[in-house]
């Protein structure tokens, strides 16, 4: 069934309590083999049937995605994971401890999972998200979904539908709008195949909290081979280029009005992404403020972003945060956003 050339479909959904009827539909569409974009509590995924190889390919078609980077296999229950995937003790445990929530636990994988999935690869990566519109999707589809996040590859994942709409409109079968999500950015991967357990890529989850629970070896891409497929390609970014200050918040504050002005002067336009736009006052920028808690930087990162990309600035310059708890995986998003390119002032 070809429903790609088709228009596609928008339902706003009540993200606390959805509508059974409306994700009956949806959930008709995943069976059929089709593509359904639907929130999750980190950012929208762009669904299919993970057991369906043809429709998981549609999925690689529709972002632009490397057939090389795995996708992430989505479940509203463990009896799910039972059928997908062999678990070992750690694994487990942390799923026992965070499901649902926003980690992902890479595991060995079953048969039933197609190599398109997992890219060939003998391990497959789990997440249970905990927003009711994706979890009940995925119950009354009945099958694990496969999802990336719902961007063109190598744009900043979408915390709201009308960041889907601006990258795959006409592209998928149908998109599920439940407003804006929590938490903003991905979940928190972690490799539970090796001892201690690995984390890939920082995330939602603080990795904090997940040393409370296993020993966790944190993963360095300066000594080895990224083993998370997706690390090593450029990622996040807006079209405008973009610095990272980091350091003192009055150093950097300084540093950044004075580079805004060399800038201007140059006859480029600039954004800025700040905590606070108060100490930016007086420049001639775009100015977009994240807010003071690292809870509000991360959910509004990368609509920033974006909007700072709809704006038409040359250059973006963004405040650097502290590298701990969420801050980890918001430096993270923002190193890759700008292709490295951030300084500590
Ligand atoms: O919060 C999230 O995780 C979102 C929502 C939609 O659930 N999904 C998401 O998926 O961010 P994606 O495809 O954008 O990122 C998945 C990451 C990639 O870095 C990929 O390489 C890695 O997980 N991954 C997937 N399967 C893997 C595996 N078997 N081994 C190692 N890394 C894997
Ligand atoms: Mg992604």
């Amino acid at each position: 069934m070809n429903m790609q050339n088709q228009k596609t479909l928008i339902i706003k959904v009540e993200p606390t309590n959805p509508e059974e009827k409306k994700l009956k539909k949806a959930a008709e569409i995943i069976q059929k083999g089709g593509l359904v974009v639907f929130p999750t509590e980190t950012v929208y995924g762009l669904g299919a049937n993970a057991l369906d190889r043809e429709a998981v390919i549609k999925i690689f078609e529709a972002k632009g995605r490397p057939l090389d980077n795995p996708l992430i296999v989505h479940v509203s229950e463990m009896r799910m994971v039972k059928a997908i995937a062999e678990m070992n003790e750690v694994a487990e445990k942390l799923a026992k401890k965070f499901f649902p929530g926003p980690i992902t636990l890479v595991v060995d994988k079953k048969e039933i999972i197609p190599p398109e999935v997992t890219a060939g690869l003998k391990t497959v990566a789990i997440r249970m998200p905990s927003h009711p519109i994706a979890l009940k999707l995925i119950e009354v589809s009945g099958v694990p979904i496969a999802a990336p996040s719902a961007n063109l590859a190598g744009k900043p994942s979408p915390t709201k539908a009308e960041h889907v709409i601006d990258d795959l409109y006409g592209k998928v079968d149908l998109i599920i709008d439940g407003g804006e999500t929590k938490i903003g950015v991905e979940s928190t991967v972690v490799d539970t195949t090796v001892h201690p357990v690995e984390i890939l890529r920082p995330g939602g989850l603080p990795i904090e909290e997940i040393q409370k629970v296993v020993d966790v070896k944190i993963f360095d891409r300066k000594v080895e081979i990224p083993k998370s497929p997706g690390m090593k390609y450029r990622h996040y970014a807006p079209e405008a280029e973009l610095i990272v200050l980091y350091g003192k918040r009055k150093d950097v504050v300084r540093k950044i009005r004075e580079m805004s002005e060399e800038l201007k002067e140059k006859g480029l336009r600039v954004g800025i992404v700040a905590t606070k736009t108060n100490p930016y006052s007086g420049i001639d920028a775009e100015i977009l403020e994240l807010g003071e808690t690292l809870e509000e930087i991360a959910k509004n990162l990368f609509s920033s972003l974006r909007e700072l990309d709809k704006r038409g600035v040359d250059i973006i310059i963004a405040e650097g945060v502290e590298e701990k708890r969420l801050g980890i995986a918001i430096m993270n998003r923002l190193k890759k956003a700008s292709g490295n390119r951030f300084y500590r002032v």
